[in-house]
C-alpha cells in the first residue's frame, strides 16, 4: 500500500485487502489503513491493490483485468509437452520475442517478493559458441588434474567428442541465458530455479524451447574466468545457465515418467 492513492470513496469496505496482505500490516476500522509503522515491512507485493474489486487501491489508470485460468486439459498438455530441446534451428531468436517472454517471466514468484533474479543474454550463436569452447577449454584442463569432479563426470569424454565436431556442451544453440543474483540474498538460488522454470514454461507459447545446462553450471562453478566471461559481476553468484533456440525437431509423443510418490496423511 505504500505510494499508492488509497480511494476512500471507491472504498466498500470488503476487508479484501486486509485478508490477503502477506504481512497482515492492513488494518480495518471505518476504512482499511496500514498499521501505525508498518510501511517498513511492507513488501509491495501489490496484492491490496491486485485484489480490490472497486479499484480503490493504486493509481487511477491501474487497469482492472479479467482472466479465466486456461483448463486442465491444455495446462497438462502444455507442462507434459515442455521438452528439454538439444537440437536447434538456424534460425535467430529475435530480441523482442525474448523481451516478450522476460516480460512474463519477471512475475515468477519470488520470497518476500524480493525478485532478485537478473539475465544476461547471449543471444548471438558466434558469442555463445565462444562461450562452448571456453568451457571445453576449462573442462580439458579440469580432465588433467586429479579433481573428484573427473570421478562424477566423464569430462575427458565431452572434450573427446567436442574434438570430434560434437557441439556437446551448449548443443549449438543460438542464444543462452544466464540467471544471476546477488550473493548477499541468500533465497536467490530458489528464486533464481523458479524463475528459469518460468521460462522454461513460457518458451513454446513462442515457439521456442530451450534446456538447462548442469554441465555448464558445474564448468563455471570451477572456473572464476568463465564467470568473468559471461559478465558475472563479484557481488553476484551465478543461478544457472538455460540454452534458448527454435527447436530443429517437433515431439510428437509424451515421454513416461515415475508415477508421483505421494504420502497422503
Ligand atoms: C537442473 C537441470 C540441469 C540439466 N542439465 C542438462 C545438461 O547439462 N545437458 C542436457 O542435455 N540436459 C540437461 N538437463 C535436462 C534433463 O536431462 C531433462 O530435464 C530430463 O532428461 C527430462 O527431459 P525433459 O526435460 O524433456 O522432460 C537438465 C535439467 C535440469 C532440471
Amino acid at each position: 500500500m505504500i505510494n499508492k492513492e488509497f480511494k476512500e470513496e471507491l472504498c466498500i469496505n470488503c476487508g479484501s485487502c486486509a485478508v490477503n496482505c502477506p504481512m497482515g500490516l492492513i488494518q480495518m476500522t471505518d476504512f482499511p489503513k496500514m498499521a501505525e509503522g508498518s510501511e517498513m515491512m511492507c513488501n509491495q507485493c501489490g496484492h491490496c491493490e491486485a485484489i480490490c474489486p472497486e479499484g480503490a487501491i493504486g493509481s487511477a489508470n491501474s487497469e482492472k483485468s479479467e482472466y479465466t485460468p486456461i483448463n486442465p486439459q491444455e495446462m497438462g498438455l502444455h507442462m507434459k509437452f515442455r521438452r528439454s530441446i538439444r537440437k536447434y534451428g538456424d534460425k535467430h531468436v529475435e530480441k523482442e520475442k525474448l523481451e516478450e517472454i522476460f516480460d512474463i517471466v519477471r512475475y515468477a514468484p519470488s520470497a518476500g517478493n524480493g525478485q532478485p533474479v537478473q539475465w544476461i543474454v547471449f543471444n548471438d550463436p558466434d558469442k555463445v559458441n565462444e562461450i562452448a569452447e571456453a568451457s571445453m577449454e576449462s573442462m580439458r584442463e579440469i580432465s588433467k588434474t586429479d579433481s573428484p569432479l573427473n570421478d562424477m563426470i566423464p569430462l575427458a569424454s565431452f572434450v573427446e567428442a567436442w574434438e570430434n565436431g560434437m557441439g556437446t556442451i551448449l548443443r549449438e544453440a543460438p542464444c543462452l541465458v544466464v540467471a544471476h543474483a546477488p550473493k548477499d540474498n541468500m533465497l536467490s538460488v530458489g528464486d533464481g530455479m523458479i524463475a528459469l522454470t518460468h521460462l522454461d514454461l513460457a518458451l513454446p507459447s513462442f515457439g521456442l524451447g530451450g534446456c538447462w545446462v548442469g554441465l555448464f553450471n558445474i564448468i563455471c562453478n570451477e572456473d572464476s574466468e568463465l564467470r568473468d566471461i559471461l559478465g558475472i559481476s563479484p557481488e553476484n553468484n551465478m543461478i544457472y545457465p538455460f540454452m534458448v533456440g527454435y527447436p530443429k525437431y517437433q515431439y510428437h509423443r509424451i515421454p513416461e515418467r515415475n508415477q508421483p510418490d505421494i504420502t497422503w496423511k
